[in-house]
């Protein structure tokens, strides 16, 4: 049967969705990102090889399928060079044939960068630790009617005078901050050496994907960042500048809304963020050593920028939330044996704030960072999850804190995450994410 279906993180990412959609990856003919750019860092896991994506849709490792980047991302030309030759190395085919790049994507390019130190700069103690990657300054000019899309960066003219235009008003900006004034021609014969090579991969994926979804072909939309890092809906300003959660896979790609069939939700079993903004569940004080020992057993170092995660209990209340938005239909949950050696694991039943207890996800980020969790303590087991494949073979403690967490965040979970290779997962066969993994 034909299946389209979304992928997306619940928290504030790096909740190990590159595995899970290496997995149905398999199962799927088409494998489309749809928002951000290289700001994601997925890994994925292959036997002893190991792959570390940022602009290519986690589809690349896994040879004949076609690989789409949707009209939502933001693409620093350079940085998908990069990535791709890195992966040519590795024996992975980067080809036009199977890489096909929007013509409605927007461009990342050089002032955008500059223009995210300033502003990070500027903001000193309330800065958003982004990654630095120029996203967020990308994403303006697109929402300022400023910014140079993919097909027209293949028009020198237009190419030429977008780029004059814009770096007039970045350079204003960055020499104000004391940075140094970019040159426009630089940039420009960059520019042109790179789309040259880039033209090959354009074309229209919004027609290609709706076409390819009335033939019947399956599609998996991968999400990057989280719900929680959304710029509508995530803990705003401390977000992303794109939409990650369902909306944003179909305004990301231009399918229709009907042709969705699913949407699974990658949960892990605790929580991280890296850069700041508030997290009610964070491990601080008298935590911090057990935050340092989650962070060493689940690797908690940022994929793109090798930054420290910060580390915190699961947050059930901002899950529900996500599912909420997002409207999951199946759950994966990853990363179950990092909590292996605990005695008791606390989760995060609700919010209070002030003494009240909310309702819903408080809106200002400052009322956000005085929460104070609801916790219930789950009994650890104490015993080496790694690579178990079936439920049943669980320690017992570990199956209820499982069910524990699908009550509440109201959700099925349809898999279970054991380790960082394929072979170790446990996937409940009857459940959503069970069949898309099997037919
Ligand atoms: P930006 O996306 O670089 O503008 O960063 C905005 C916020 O999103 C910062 O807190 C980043 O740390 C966070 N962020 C961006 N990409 C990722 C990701 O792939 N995983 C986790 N956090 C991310």
């Amino acid at each position: 049967m034909s299946k389209t279906i979304v992928v997306i993180g619940a928290q504030w990412g790096d909740e190990g969705k590159g595995k899970i959609v290496d997995l149905l990856a398999a199962r799927f003919d088409i494998v489309v990102r749809y928002q951000g750019g290289h700001n994601a860092g997925h890994s994925v896991q292959v036997g002893d090889r190991s792959f570390v994506l940022h602009l290519l849709p986690s589809g690349i490792v896994h040879p004949g399928k076609i690989c789409v980047l949707g009209n939502g991302m933001v693409i620093d030309p350079k940085a998908f060079f990069e990535e791709a030759d890195r992966l040519t190395a590795q024996g992975i085919e980067v080809s036009p044939d199977r890489v096909k790049i929007s013509s409605r994507a927007h461009l990342i390019l050089p002032y955008h960068r500059a223009l995210d130190h300033t502003s990070e700069e500027r903001l000193g103690n309330e800065k958003v630790g982004t990654t630095l990657r120029g996203i967020g300054p990308a994403y303006e000019d697109k929402a300022g009617r400023r910014g140079i899309r993919t097909a027209d960066a293949l028009v020198p003219d237009v190419l030429r005078s977008r780029i004059e235009r814009n770096l007039e008003d970045a350079n204003r900006i960055i020499q104000a901050y004391g940075g140094e004034k970019l040159d426009a021609d630089e940039i420009f014969n960059e520019m042109l050496r790179l789309t040259e090579r880039l033209g090959n991969f354009i074309s229209d994926t919004t027609h290609y994907l709706n076409v390819a979804a009335s033939e019947g072909r399956s599609i998996l939309l991968e999400g990057a960042q989280a719900t929680l890092l959304d710029v509508d809906h995530g803990t705003y300003p401390f977000v992303t500048s794109s939409s990650t959660t369902v909306g944003g896979a179909i305004c990301g790609t231009g399918l229709a809304p009907h042709r969705l069939t699913g949407v699974l939700g990658i949960v892990r079993t605790y929580t991280t963020r890296v850069g700041e903004g508030p997290f009610p569940t964070e491990m601080l004080e008298g935590e911090a050593e057990l935050g340092q020992l989650i962070r060493e057993r689940g690797r908690e170092y940022g994929a793109s920028t090798g930054r420290p995660r910060r580390c915190g209990w699961f947050d059930a209340f901002a899950t529900r939330y996500a599912a909420e938005i997002n409207g999951f239909t199946s759950v994966a949950l990853t990363k179950l044996d990092v909590l292996d050696s605990l005695d008791e694991i606390k989760v995060c039943t609700g919010y209070k704030l002030d003494g009240r207890v909310c309702d819903s996800l408080p809106a200002v980020s400052q009322d956000l960072s005085r929460i104070e969790p609801i916790y219930a303590t789950q009994p650890g087991w104490k015993t080496s999850t790694v690579g178990t494949t079936e439920m049943s073979s669980l320690p017992a403690n570990a199956r209820r804190y499982v069910e524990f967490l699908s009550a509440q965040i109201g959700v099925e979970i349809g898999l279970v995450s054991t380790g960082p290779e394929r072979s170790q997962t446990i996937v409940v066969h009857h459940s959503a994410l069970g069949s898309w993994l099997n037919d």
